[in-house]
């Protein structure tokens, strides 16, 4: 069991797992889908171009054959995830890393070397997140923007049971947790995208000091 990172601030077993194999043998398979409908979609490429995330150098944490990104970005795209084929997939990206955040939460990136930091619906996977998220900071430029955006599709059996147990407003909550401990200030969180037919879009995003 982790406790995500390490301080002891969430209850015990909020970052269990119903699935606690290996993450590698879940993400073997290439799922070359999108897992949010295209509202939901589009409400996250709007976010990204309000925060002038395709201005700068991007990295796409947990990412997959798409960034959501209305174009290729200005210093280029980074993509790490679990799946080779899924980032060989994506037309945008100029470096792929394929990590287990959960095994190894440190970014293979230099200090100060990326403009935005993007997660897309797979923040609720993460075991460690707030590890992840200092090393975000980390690697973001003094006033870069880390953006968090999460729905309510998911694997289920993936996903910590912190985050199953709650409703949306709940994981936004957690999610702004994660960035308030990971030492982020002036977190914003908004629902973007209501979805009241589709998938609703939330996002937690904030930037480095
Ligand atoms: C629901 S998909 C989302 C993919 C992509 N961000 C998108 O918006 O379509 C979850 C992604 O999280 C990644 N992922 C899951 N567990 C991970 C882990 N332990 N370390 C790194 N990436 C992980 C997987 O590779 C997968 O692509």
């Amino acid at each position: 069991m982790a406790d995500g990172d390490g301080g002891g601030a969430w209850p015990p077993g909020f970052f269990d797992r119903a699935d606690e194999r290996d993450d590698a043998d879940f993400y073997a398979p290439p799922r070359l889908v999108t897992h949010i409908d295209d509202a939901a979609i589009a409400a996250v490429t709007r976010l990204y171009d309000e925060l002038g995330v395709p201005e700068g150098r991007v990295l796409d944490l947990m990412s997959s054959w798409v960034s959501h990104l209305s174009r290729r970005p200005d210093g280029g795209l980074a993509v790490l995830g679990m799946n080779a084929a899924e980032l060989d997939a994506n037309p945008l990206a100029d470096e792929r890393v394929v990590q287990d955040l959960n095994v190894d939460p440190t970014l293979p990136f230099a200090d100060a070397s990326v403009d935005a930091v993007t997660c897309c619906v797979s923040i609720d996977y993460l075991v460690r997140p707030v590890e992840v998220l200092r090393e975000v900071d980390r690697v973001l430029r003094p006033g870069g923007v880390v953006v968090l955006t999460f729905s309510n599709r998911c694997f289920p059996t993936k996903v910590i049971r912190g985050w199953l147990s709650t409703d949306e407003a709940g994981r936004a909550a957690i999610v702004r947790a994660y960035l308030e401990r990971a030492g982020f200030d002036d977190v914003r969180t908004e629902l973007r995208n209501p979805g009241r037919r589709g998938d609703p879009l939330y996002a937690a995003w904030a930037r480095s000091a």
